[in-house]
């Protein structure tokens, strides 16, 4: 099993290109089921679970073609409309086929997805959400089983929980759906806006994405396109943040600056200076110790979930004690005990963890439990005094395109190691 090893002390600094948002290409490869010729999806970042996908499209008939950055996906051989437990259990947004195969071909069977390390991650929300546009579904012996009889029918759906995987679900479900579908109370984040973006390129008839009220004229077929996913704006995050723990100075380019304005504000709260011009966002802490940033968790455009483990990071090396309230998961955590190994001050509360900053890290092996926590890890490792061997980064290899190449390009100390 490899790791990474990361050897601390390195003031970061330099320009790192931004890859394709794994949250957005995840469903965007999932809605191409919905077309009627191939879809060219570009700017496809390289990360695990996009290879997973491309398993799961190809196991359900369609081609896939994968050079580079570039994926296409030619639905028109699509003769299964089953999802394997095998391949949904390492990847609970395998979920996203379930609308695309409904809506396109009236039926689909999708393992139920298993929980994971930050939480039991149900989707009640998706399964109404499809029942409200008329789907008959069942879940039995660990698979929904879905079905309509005939189109599915457009209609006005309030989401009890701003839930984004169900959002996605049923804003492609309703694409293809006779008439018009209004989502109310739906998730706002980027990732949506971009998904819409690529359906209505495809033929589509969307409005409201990336506001709770989404509207869908649904058409009675959809086309090929191609389509350039956005950038990651937790990727673009986690660098701004190993820039500001090291004290040092780093651009990134290629990124989407108006999707992070919650993490910017509160990177700038740490103290630091922060650049923006067009796709390129350079963050500057003048060689100084970040201070403490208390933060809570919350939809979009509030402070992103998957960016907490990675501030909880710098706060353990700031000047004063960050609190920080996870609402999003609620086991999202687990990156707490790896932390306390490192030498830092974390009490747990519920959901609440208070951070109080120490002076410094000290190195030492830890285990990865979960993506955004192997994230912190690594940052936490670029401060440590010595070395820090992180254990189980495949988790990190499913949402970080070559990460320790990237880092050190920027100066960072970092290998994979057997
Ligand atoms: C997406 O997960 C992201 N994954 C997550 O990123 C992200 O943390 C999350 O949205 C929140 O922003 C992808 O886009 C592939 P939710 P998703 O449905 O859609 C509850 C990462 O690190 N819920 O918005 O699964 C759920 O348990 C990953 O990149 C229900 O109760 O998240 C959670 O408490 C981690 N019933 C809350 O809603 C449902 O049917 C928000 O979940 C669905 C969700």
């Amino acid at each position: 099993m490899q790791k990474i090893l990361v050897q601390g002390g390195i003031r970061l600094d330099g320009e790192v290109r931004i890859s394709g948002a794994k949250n957005a290409v995840l469903p965007i490869l999932c809605a191409t089921l919905l077309a009627d010729s191939p879809v060219c999806i570009t700017n496809v970042p390289r990360l695990h679970d996009v290879l997973t996908t491309a398993k799961l499209l190809a196991g359900l008939g369609a081609g896939v073609e994968h050079a580079g950055d570039v994926m296409t996906v030619d639905p028109r051989s699509v003769n299964s409309h089953v999802a394997p437990y095998e391949l949904v259990k390492t990847m609970r947004a395998s979920v996203l086929v379930l609308g695309p195969l409904l809506a396109k071909h009236g039926v689909a069977e999708v393992s139920l997805p298993g929980g994971c390390a930050i939480g039991s991650r149900p989707v009640d929300l998706h399964i109404k959400g499809l029942q409200a546009l008329g789907a008959d579904i069942t879940v039995d012996h660990g698979f929904i089983k879905a079905r309509s009889n005939g189109r599915l029918k457009g209609a006005r759906h309030v989401f009890e929980l701003v839930s984004v995987g169900a959002t996605e679900n049923v804003l492609m479900a309703a694409a293809l759906a006779e008439g018009t579908s209004v989502l109310e109370n739906a998730a706002m984040e980027p990732e949506i806006v971009d998904l819409a973006n690529c359906l209505n390129a495809m033929g589509a008839n969307i409005s409201g994405a990336g506001s709770s009220r989404i509207v869908i004229e649904g058409v009675p077929h959809l086309s090929g396109c191609t389509h350039a996913v956005i950038a990651d704006r937790i990727e673009t995050g986690t660098f701004l943040v190993a820039a500001a723990m090291t004290g040092g100075r780093v651009t990134v380019t290629h990124a989407r600056p108006g999707t992070l304005d919650a993490v910017l504000d509160k990177l700038r709260e740490t103290g630091a200076d922060i650049a923006i011009e067009g796709d390129r966002i350079t963050l500057d802490m003048h060689g100084k110790r970040p201070q403490a940033v208390n933060l809570t968790t919350a939809p979009h455009p509030a402070f992103p979930t998957d960016m907490q483990a990675q501030f909880m990071a710098l706060d353990c090396v700031a000047e004063g004690v960050g609190v920080i309230n996870e609402t999003i998961f609620e086991n999202r955590f687990m990156h707490v005990n790896e932390l306390l190994r490192l030498g830092a001050d974390i009490r747990v509360d519920g959901h609440t963890a208070v951070v109080r900053g120490v002076a410094k890290l000290s190195g030492a092996p830890v285990m990865a439990t979960d993506l955004r926590a192997s994230a912190s890890l690594i940052l936490a490792g670029l401060v440590a005094d010595g070395d820090t061997v992180i254990d189980r980064i495949y988790h990190l290899d499913r949402g970080y395109e070559n990460i320790e190449a990237k880092l050190g390009a920027l100066g960072a100390r970092i290998r994979r190691v057997d």
